[in-house]
């Protein structure tokens, strides 16, 4: 069941307060005299514009009828601490917090200054979307769910001494959740050698984070290590099943035994000292990280991803998660069907002419998907943290191309290894522009 958006709210501001103490402590500040009417009136602006449930926005929206309050007592009490469960200077403070009136911690890292359209019509004109680390007046990149480095490393061949000789800093930022001492996860651990090489040729802007979760970034921004936009944040072959199954459309229990018919039955064993994930299929006994199994959906990646990037590059993503994720993407709620897990025979009723439009894309070509069917404007939250995750507006440009590597552009380790796997069908490349 949905929890009620008031109380989730309530709880979600609360935990944003103590997750983040510097700006809590900071947040003091907006409430003296000479700050508090302008601290009121950006409090409203932030309402205005955030993307919340409209009985919680409705609810905030009345704490600032007040007409010109000069300080806490000016406002009605019973009212704020209804709607933030704290009383009423500390409920300020942490509205400060959670709609970011206070400045982050992560400030050392230089964030471009490209408008939207500006990517857009730079994205447009080229065919490899990473180009715009050539344009934008920081290239910067993320890059989430790494693996084992090889496409940070293909990008810094590709851009590094370019930047290098133009004396434009180069930041790239990779993280993955595999932990770099685990025995599991084989060849996607990062590449020691890889690691060095990317160390020594872009310096101390390049950094990799192991045994990190995309979705609990807080300590990472807390301690200023990441920017707080990019660029470019990029995801190369999205993991499965993770992102092939999302949770606003389909229950839980009809995600789990969707994974014991597909993958076959699990359950949580060790190996070694470590807990981890065994998966019986085929009469073997697989072993994962502990994790593996953990379904977020692609409504939640997309909402990292438009969080953190000015663009946001999809590669090498296969079938089941490509067409999960393209049913986020569109306007009409036909291609999100509740409790219809998606498979090749419901495929062609559920897309209709954008499956066909999209399945008839020869390898190497592109499509601006805004010309198959509408794009969607009004983004559902991820049931799992409905605040945190609230797609940042929406997409203004989506283009799909079909294919796992394209000449000139930098590729993935797996996108590389999709030419080996015939019986695999070729996965999709996606380039999305936040509006
Ligand atoms: C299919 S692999 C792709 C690796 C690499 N991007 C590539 O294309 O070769 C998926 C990767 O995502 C990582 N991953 C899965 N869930 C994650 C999460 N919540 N946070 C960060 N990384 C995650 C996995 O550890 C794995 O390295």
């Amino acid at each position: 069941m949905s929890p009620d958006p008031l109380a989730e709210f309530r709880r979600v501001v609360s935990v944003r307060a103590r997750q983040f103490p510097r700006q809590w402590e900071a947040s003091k500040k907006l409430l003296e005299e000479t700050a508090f009417p302008s601290t009121i009136a950006r409090l409203r602006d932030a309402v205005q514009s955030k993307n919340l449930p409209a009985s919680v926005k409705d609810r905030l929206l009345r704490l600032f009828e007040e007409d010109e309050p000069r300080r806490v007592q000016d406002l009605d009490g019973e009212r704020l601490k209804f709607a933030t469960g704290l009383p009423p200077a500390k409920a300020l403070r942490a509205l400060a917090v959670f709609f970011e009136l206070v400045p982050s911690a992560a400030t050392t890292w230089p964030v471009t200054h490209l408008s939207s359209e500006e990517v857009e019509e730079a994205v447009r004109q080229v065919k490899n979307p990473f180009d715009l680390l050539q344009r934008a007046d920081v290239a910067s990149l993320l890059e989430i769910g790494a693996g084992d480095l090889s496409f940070a490393e293909e990008l810094v061949d590709l851009y590094g001494s370019d930047l290098n000789q133009r004396h434009r800093p180069f930041i790239v930022h990779c993280l993955d959740r595999l932990n770099p001492r685990s025995q599991l996860g084989g060849p996607l651990h990062a590449n020691p050698e890889r690691l060095q090489k990317l160390q020594r040729k872009v310096g101390p802007s390049f950094s990799f984070f192991g045994d990190q979760d995309m979705f609990g970034l807080e300590d990472l921004d807390q301690r200023g290590l990441l920017a707080t936009r990019y660029a470019i944040a990029t995801c190369w072959a999205p993991a499965t099943p993770t992102f092939a199954y999302e949770p606003t459309r389909l229950s839980e229990t009809l995600i789990s035994s969707e994974l014991e018919r597909t993958k076959g039955t699990f359950q949580r064993t060790r190996f070694g000292k470590e807990p981890a994930l065994e998966v019986r299929h085929a009469g073997r006994a697989l072993l994962f990280p502990p994790w593996k199994f953990e379904i977020i959906g692609p409504l939640a990646l997309l909402s990292l991803l438009a969080r953190r990037g000015l663009l946001c590059v999809l590669g090498a993503v296969d079938a089941q998660v490509f067409w999960e994720l393209l049913a986020q993407l569109l306007e009409d709620s036909r291609y999100r069907p509740p409790e219809q897990p998606f498979n090749p025979t419901n495929l062609p009723t559920i897309f209709g002419e954008v499956y066909h439009v999209l399945a008839g894309l020869p390898i190497g070509e592109s499509i601006n998907l805004a010309e198959v069917a509408a794009l969607r404007h009004h983004y559902l939250r991820s049931s799992s943290t409905p605040f945190m995750d609230a797609v940042a507006g929406h997409f203004r440009y989506v283009r799909i191309s079909r294919g796992a590597v394209f000449p000139g552009i930098p590729a993935s380790s797996t996108a590389r290894k999709f030419a080996s796997m015939t019986e695999e069908a070729p996965p999709w490349f996606v380039t999305l522009v936040p509006a």
